[in-house]
């Protein structure tokens, strides 16, 4: 029987390996994904969706399914779910691999201020009296902002959130990623921008206004990953395959 892997999704690291697996007659594949989107883009092979129930739900779901290995291709602050499948795979004695995309590093010529929180990023925002911010944040973060009423914001969003958090000044920008340099660099000096808010996503789709944000001397407030469990992790596709081809079933 083909060995069946369970990819726990719903980021671009998930969709990249699915297309991988399921074009290679060695696997049966499961995606798992949280079905927080309304629509979510599907990924090839069967596909489960919404929340395991906890670390003893996903214990249940690997014993069931009889599951030999796991990928935690979850986003980088996907952090809950990754502390389960850690918790789950070493339970079920199923091996668990995290793919994950590195983090962004800081370059010469940055003026990056790395945050833990977005408590922290407000504080960054009063101490360096930041006056016209990019908040580049998920749309459940922004309303942490709302109460700085001294600063003009830039929300950027993918779609609209009604109602919006009482900001004193704000302008919605609908966007979805990825974005170019020249895009950003275009945006960033028209709207004035001097300081960027957003998360250490990492890979390419969004890491343009940094460079752009180096190049116009803007300040980045940029939280810090969170901590997750240790796993084995790769960052590359093949990399992830070649630790499968190595794994007992
Ligand atoms: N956080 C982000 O910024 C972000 C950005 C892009 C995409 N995503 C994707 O959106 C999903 C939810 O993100 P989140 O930050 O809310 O995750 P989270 O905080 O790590 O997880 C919260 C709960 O959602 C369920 N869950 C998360 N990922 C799942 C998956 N792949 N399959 C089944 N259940 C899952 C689990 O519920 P149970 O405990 O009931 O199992 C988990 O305990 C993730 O799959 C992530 O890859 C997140």
């Amino acid at each position: 029987m083909k060995p069946s892997i369970l990819i726990l999704g719903g980021a671009s690291e998930g969709y990249a390996l699915a297309d991988v697996l399921a074009a290679d007659a060695r696997w049966q594949l499961i995606n798992s994904l949280a079905g927080r989107t309304g629509i979510p883009r599907l990924p090839p092979g069967e596909i489960r969706m919404g929340g395991f129930g906890g670390v003893a739900g996903l214990v249940g779901f690997l014993r069931q399914r009889a599951i030999d290995a796991v990928i935690d291709a979850t986003h980088p602050f996907a952090d809950t779910m990754g502390w389960n499948a850690a918790q789950a795979c070493e339970q079920a004695q199923v091996p668990l691999l995290r793919l994950e995309r590195p983090a962004w590093e800081p370059e010469p010529g940055d003026q990056w201020s790395l945050v833990d929180d977005w408590n922290q990023a407000i504080h960054q925002l009063e101490q360096q009296q930041a006056r016209r911010v990019l908040l580049a944040l998920g749309r459940q973060e922004i309303a942490a902002f709302a109460g700085l009423d001294q600063i003009w914001f830039l929300l950027r969003m993918v779609m609209p959130l009604q109602p919006l958090p009482p900001f004193a000044a704000a302008e919605v920008l609908l966007e979805r990623g990825p974005f170019d340099l020249a895009h950003e660099r275009t945006l960033l000096a028209q709207q004035a921008i001097d300081t960027i808010v957003c998360r250490n996503s990492g890979g390419t789709a969004t890491s343009a206004k940094l460079i752009a944000a180096r190049e116009q001397g803007i300040r980045v407030i940029l939280r810090r990953r969170p901590v997750r469990p240790q796993v084995p992790t790769v960052a590359r596709l093949d990399e992830a395959v070649r630790w499968l081809e190595r794994i007992e079933h």
